[in-house]
């Protein structure tokens, strides 16, 4: 893509997320209008969007539905007076809501993305444990190589080295366990390796002493680590510790919300109930956003009481429980259970395992992992010494956006996460535009 004078100035009147404004400029990428499964350029070059944005448009870009829940909206009511009441379709997505979660995971306040739910669950959890007796249950457990969000709280529950080191010291009361990837290579099995990762919590809860223990909050599949996929006995170890120890176990589905892991939440796919699940981006297929906490309904009595007890949760945010929002939401969940496509999940997602399977052929390809259609591929230099090859995946980033395919690349994997309006035919046209991008990516760098 040619940049313009205007666009080349304004760029450095601004920044894209996590990315070099200098290298930015060498590859740019200035779009137009989405639709379905595709983006345009300003230039009108087409790419697939094989990652929904990122990890958001399930629905594909502009979805009628979806537009047509705005519209109907904004005829009526597009903010609530936030310190006096609350609009009747922020009731009716909280109710929505409660009929696709697990257990009772029906106590739900909505906000205005994933970093918003994370840090209201942290607060939430810290003023749950003071109002029930256990007032010195603060610190938050989470993983290394995990992102939870861009706001304090979430970065200091976030593993994610270079990302939070500028940002240091991070809030206090924050600590890190290992993800079972850490120890694979150290265990016979991957199941020993999740065992052994899952008692670690644990025993990080009992050297911690339970008494300051507040949660655990763990990605069901860590994007950032790789699209981390564990064992469900991973989960149940550490349901149970949590158990035993009244700690509180929240998953942050921010990414794998909104059945692409072949239901509604992972939680379901791996059959294990959290206490809180935090959500964000499919939630709103990004037309506007929306992110939303949602705890079991026992945990919310502890804020109940007489009108001057002060126990009341003490968080707000002025878009919490945006109107416009909240109907979007309410369209995507409806749109998602009537169409069965948690299901269609299941089966898109094993078809798109076995073509990113054939990508084994390359002799780069460690493992190809992740659930429905969440799927992640771990990239080597050489699969005998499973040696990391860091310089593929920055070329693979390169090489995608060239041949017209929008991906999540890292280093050493990529993902993909193809909305679940695609069928088999258009994941075979995503699948030979990774096939040709990662041949093509191969050819640019030294083996
Ligand atoms: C697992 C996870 N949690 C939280 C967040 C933060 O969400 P947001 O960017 O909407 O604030 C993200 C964003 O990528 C995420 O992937």
């Amino acid at each position: 893509m040619k940049l313009s004078a205007r666009h080349e100035n304004l760029l450095k009147h601004t920044y894209v997320d996590f990315y070099q404004t200098s290298e930015f400029l060498e590859h740019p990428l200035i779009l137009d209008k989405a639709d379905g499964l595709y983006y345009w350029d300003i230039e009108g070059k087409r790419y697939f969007d094989a990652i929904g944005g990122v990890f958001v448009a399930s629905l594909g870009h502009r979805h009628p539905r979806l537009l047509d829940a705005v519209r109907r909206q904004i005829e009526r009511i597009t903010l609530a007076p936030p310190l006096h009441g609350i609009a009747d379709v922020t009731l009716d997505f909280v109710e929505k809501i409660g009929t696709v979660t697990p257990g009772n995971l029906k106590y739900v306040k909505a906000f205005s993305g994933g970093s918003e739910a994370v840090e209201a669950s942290f607060k939430f959890v810290r003023q749950y444990f003071k109002q029930t007796g256990h007032p010195g249950k603060y610190k938050i457990i989470s993983r290394y190589f995990g992102y939870h969000g861009g706001t304090f709280g979430g970065m200091s529950a976030s593993g994610t080295g270079p990302r939070k080191t500028k940002f240091e010291p991070q809030m206090p009361g924050f600590l890190k366990v290992f993800p079972p990837t850490f120890y694979r290579d150290r265990f016979p099995s991957w199941d020993e390796a999740n065992r052994f990762a899952a008692e670690s919590v644990e025993d990080t809860i009992v050297a911690e002493d339970p008494e300051t223990v507040a949660a655990v909050i763990v990605e069901p599949v860590g994007n950032t680590g790789g699209i981390i996929t564990p064992t469900p006995e991973y989960f149940r170890i550490i349901r149970e510790a949590c158990d035993r120890h009244n700690v509180v176990l929240i998953f942050d589905e921010v990414i794998t919300g909104f059945a692409k892991t072949g239901s509604m939440f992972a939680a379901q796919t791996f059959g294990v109930t959290p206490d809180i699940i935090c959500t964000g981006k499919g939630i709103s297929n990004g037309v506007i956003p929306l992110g939303a906490m949602i705890a079991r309904e026992d945990m919310a009595e502890a804020f109940f009481g007489p009108p001057d007890a002060g126990l009341q949760f003490a968080h707000g945010h002025t878009f919490a429980g945006n109107p416009l929002a909240c109907a979007v939401g309410i369209a995507v969940m409806d749109e998602m259970v009537e169409r069965q496509l948690a299901e269609k999940a299941v089966r898109l997602g094993n078809y798109l395992t076995s073509r990113l399977e054939c990508l084994k052929k390359f002799g780069v390809v460690r493992e190809v992992r992740g659930k429905g259609v969440l799927r992640g591929v771990e990239l080597v230099k050489d699969t005998r010494t499973m040696q990391p090859f860091p310089e593929l995946g920055k070329a693979l980033k390169r090489t995608a956006l060239q041949n017209g395919i929008i991906l999540r690349s890292d280093p050493t994997w990529f993902a993909v996460c193809p909305p679940l309006i695609a069928e088999e035919s258009d994941l075979d046209e995503m699948c030979d535009l990774v096939e040709k991008s990662l041949a093509d990516a191969l050819a640019l760098v030294k083996r």
